[in-house]
């Protein structure tokens, strides 16, 4: 019995006292996420730094088990555009997933492959629902680490394809000192060659 996650502890701020995968997303893994290219070539060219990483409690794929874990962004931007994970939908469209903000700021895209989207604010204390079929993304806003525990369904899967192809509908960009959304021109693109 005592190998069955019953409970888990977030500790140093942001890491789990027990987790089975650690999944690390430095910037090298990360070509073409960021809207503005040449920056992204130019902050690698000073050192391959850390993005995100997602710390996983393994359980089975299957309906009815609930696949749980730690999501934490390191703050940083690349041009303007604030560090953000790669963002999906789930292979099982029809499966949802709750947030739940532990540390730091930031906000969760969310789009629909209909055109509708949406922003959630992250912020400790704060629960963010995904509604099934809605790709969703996470983005640091702050000057911490965005840290959020995630749960969802066992036999949810991963689609990142359609967002590698299309992207956000939004950027989240900082302008004036302050995170600002923005129409994503490529994304505008993308849909009108599809
Ligand atoms: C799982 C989920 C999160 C993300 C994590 C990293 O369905 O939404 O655990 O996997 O925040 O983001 P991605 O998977 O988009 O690289
Ligand atoms: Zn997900």
């Amino acid at each position: 019995m005592k190998d069955l996650p019953f409970g888990f502890d977030v500790i140093e701020g942001s890491r789990l006292d027990r987790f089975d995968h650690h999944i690390e997303r430095p910037l090298s893994t990360l070509k073409g996420l960021f809207a503005d290219a040449q920056a992204y070539q130019r902050m690698l060219a000073e050192g391959d730094r850390m993005v995100y990483e997602v710390y996983e409690v393994r359980r089975p794929a299957k309906a009815g088990e609930l696949l749980t874990g730690l999501s934490v962004v390191h703050p940083g931007r690349v041009g303007g555009e604030y560090f953000m994970t790669k963002g999906h939908y789930h292979l099982v469209r029809e499966t949802a997933e709750i947030y739940y903000g532990v540390a730091g700021r930031g906000l969760l895209l969310m789009q629909e492959e209909g055109g509708g989207w949406a922003v959630e604010e992250f912020r400790p204390g704060r629960a963010v629902y995904v509604p099934p079929c809605w790709a969703h993304r996470s983005v640091n806003t702050g000057d911490e680490d965005l840290v959020t525990l995630f749960a969802y369904p066992g036999h949810a899967g991963h689609d990142y394809g359609a967002i590698e192809q299309c992207g956000f509908q939004k950027l989240v960009l900082r302008r004036d000192g302050e995170p600002q959304l923005v129409d994503n021109a490529a994304w505008a693109r993308a849909m009108e060659t599809r």
